[in-house]
């Protein structure tokens, strides 16, 4: 199987659990998963795997977690390419106090990796979701997986379970 790496931010906990999930069923080791906020030195780290799992719940109004802004500028700032990787985006959100940005630090990270060559997977049904608006909403799906914790707990075990299937398809 191809070399995956999980790069996650989660303030409360709920996008880590998302990360240990996806640590689990795709036997990702210890090394190879790392927290953007302690973890994290440079996008160079990026380069030792294939498939890249990529986490961040959403702050802010719609912003992806703060350990997560300066890898993005640095992927910027150094003009990275991800030709030939795969990305699956993941994160906790609120639909209902902050509907109008759902878990849209999914596609701010969208935006960078795919604008740079990356082949994205494990885009799910936006339907299943009541939100005002999103920046994770690409071409009607979202671009990963989005979890609410905070109002619909009991959905999300099910969820990642689901997309955890998809992606042993899809990657
Ligand atoms: C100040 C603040 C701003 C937030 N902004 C957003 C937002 O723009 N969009 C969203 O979907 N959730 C937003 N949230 C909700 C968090 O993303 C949510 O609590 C999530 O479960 C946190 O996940 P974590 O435990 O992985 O950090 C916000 C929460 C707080 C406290």
């Amino acid at each position: 199987m191809a070399k995956i790496g999980i790069f996650y931010a989660s303030a409360g906990g709920n996008t880590t659990q998302i990360a240990r999930a996806l640590q689990e069923a795709f036997e990702v080791e210890d090394e190879a998963c790392v927290l953007m906020e302690e973890d994290f030195d440079s996008a160079q780290q990026f380069e030792d795997f294939e498939v890249l799992f990529l986490g961040s719940s959403t702050w802010g109004q719609g912003d992806v977690h703060f350990s997560w802004v300066d890898a993005l500028l640095e992927i910027g700032s150094e003009n990275l390419s991800f030709e030939g990787k795969t990305v699956a985006f993941f994160g906790a959100g609120d639909s209902k106090t902050h509907g109008e940005h759902f878990c849209s630090a999914l596609g701010k990270l969208y935006e960078v990796f795919a604008k740079r060559g990356a082949k994205v997977v494990g885009f799910t049904d936006a339907c299943a979701y009541t939100y005002v608006a999103s920046l994770a909403l690409k071409d009607g799906k979202f671009c990963g997986l989005a979890i609410d914790h905070i109002n619909e707990s009991q959905k999300s075990r099910e969820r990642i379970e689901n997309w955890i299937a998809q992606l042993k398809e899809e990657v």
